[in-house]
């Protein structure tokens, strides 16, 4: 069998979308099963940055076929100016994407519900506004309107009736919001779109597990991450899906037997948009220079990243759940001009040591990082091919983190382009 996944171990953004270009090389299908336009993947290619939000990364690959699986939350407009994007680039799509007739589609009253609910709450979750969390609601709740319905107007105009005088009397009664959005203008945007992408919808599930049967080579690409996982993460900042590897099977409707190699990925340091506990955090000119030597604004909000060491704590919780065949560690440049550099190898906790990662949110919030101290190498680590050909202290600082999540690395990313990769074992 010969499927491989890349899933994040921290709250996000660890690279996964440079990483899974890379991969894809090898694929023959790239395969999203979970979350919708809140995740930004970046690409970069020869200077020229590409950021995919609902596409699978391995897209720029020509010959490489890309899944929207049954776990996803689709916004329409988002996916078309995507599409459009990938062919004005040069790039064909035609029986290269593949939509899931089961996943859910975001409507404009879902934005306004998330952007409405953010308001409202004392602490808000900082979501990405996308609608993310109302449109599981509804997919959880059995109101939901998938790919499949619009192929069926006149009923999809009734449940999107049903949907439409719901929303707005929740709005209304509930949030105080006006709402701004009509049965009539959705229905006609959502048909003239899918007029669209109508020829890319199809049972996706079927596909899957005969191309996996068959032999083919499948790429599942996660989206947030695992501490963002709406059943392990940091609940209730989190998103809407099961974003570990746990929604690999339900979001692409394939049997856990069929998932071969899980593989992390991880910043050599730590970063987290919007709110929730994050014990490593440096709020001081140390966190300044993280973000700023990472570039750590959102790609998909542009919003500043938290930024703090590396929590080897929380990555251990990852690999555990995730039962991680490996790890991908990026941004190391990142550190290069670092005199030390800080991995935190546990917590305390009123007083008392805790070497894993709490399930409430209470008590995360409470404990303190404690810190292993090591001597940075303060040299360019860009550009380099070989492991062997790294800095000392980069090694020394590598082999920390294997020894302590007992998993070897098996990719070192050094900048953020394709070329700029160490690749020490191949995943597939
Ligand atoms: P994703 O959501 O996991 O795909 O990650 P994002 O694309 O949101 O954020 C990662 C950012 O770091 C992007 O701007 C990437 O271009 C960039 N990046 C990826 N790997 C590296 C790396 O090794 N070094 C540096 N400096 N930047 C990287
Ligand atoms: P990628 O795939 C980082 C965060 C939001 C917020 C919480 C819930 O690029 O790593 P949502 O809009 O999903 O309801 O927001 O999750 N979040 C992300 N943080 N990277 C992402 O995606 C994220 N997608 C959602 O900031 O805290
Ligand atoms: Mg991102």
């Amino acid at each position: 069998m010969s499927t491989v996944a890349v899933i994040g171990t921290q709250w996000g953004d660890e690279g996964k979308g440079k990483i899974v270009d890379i991969l894809s090389e090898s694929a023959d299908y790239i395969v999203r099963f979970q979350g919708g336009n809140n995740a930004g993947h970046t690409v970069v290619i020869d200077g020229n940055k590409y950021v995919f939000h609902l596409l699978p990364s391995g897209i720029l690959h020509d010959d490489k076929r890309c899944v929207l699986g049954n776990g996803m939350v689709i916004d329409l407009e988002a996916l078309i100016n995507e599409i459009d994007f990938v062919e004005k680039i040069g790039k064909g799509v035609e029986g290269r994407i593949f939509l899931s007739e089961r996943s859910h589609i975001i409507f404009p009253y879902h934005k306004e519900l998330d952007a409405a609910a953010e308001k409202a709450k004392g602490i808000s979750i900082g979501t990405t506004l996308k609608g993310i969390g109302p449109a599981y609601r509804d997919k959880a709740g059995r109101v939901g309107i998938r790919l499949a319905d619009l192929e069926d107007v006149e009923s999809f105009r009734e449940k999107l009736k049903e949907n439409v005088k719901e929303k707005q009397l929740t709005l209304k009664y509930v949030y105080g919001w006006e709402p701004s959005f009509s049965v009539d203008e959705i229905f006609s945007s959502t048909m003239r779109i899918y007029e669209r992408i109508r020829e890319f919808v199809s049972d996706t599930v079927l596909l899957l597990n005969r191309e996996i049967d068959s032999g083919k080579k499948i790429l599942f690409e996660g989206a947030q991450a695992t501490l963002l996982d709406i059943d392990v993460g940091t609940y209730p900042f989190v998103t809407s899906s099961n974003s570990s590897a746990l929604g690999i099977t339900t979001g692409a409707g394939v049997s856990p037997k069929k998932v071969g190699r899980i593989i992390g990925i991880s910043k050599a340091y730590t970063t987290r948009v919007g709110g929730g506990p994050f014990p490593t955090e440096l709020k001081d000119q140390m966190g300044e220079l993280l973000r700023a030597r990472g570039h750590e604004f959102g790609a998909t909000t542009g919003r500043p990243r938290r930024c703090g060491w590396l929590d080897l704590v929380a990555v251990k919780f990852s690999k555990e759940v995730n039962d991680l065949d490996g790890l991908i560690l990026t941004k190391l440049d990142v550190l290069d001009a670092f005199d030390e550099i800080k991995v935190c190898v546990g917590y305390s906790y009123k007083g008392e040591f805790l070497d894993s990662f709490p399930s409430t949110f209470t008590k995360l919030q409470e404990v303190k990082p404690i810190y292993e101290t090591l001597k940075g190498w303060k040299s360019k680590t860009t550009n380099l091919k070989n492991f062997d050909d790294l800095p000392e202290e980069t090694k020394r600082f590598i082999e920390f983190i294997e020894d302590y999540l007992n998993i070897p690395i098996l990719m070192i990313s050094s900048g953020p382009q394709r070329n700029e990769i160490i690749q020490r074992e191949s995943l597939w």
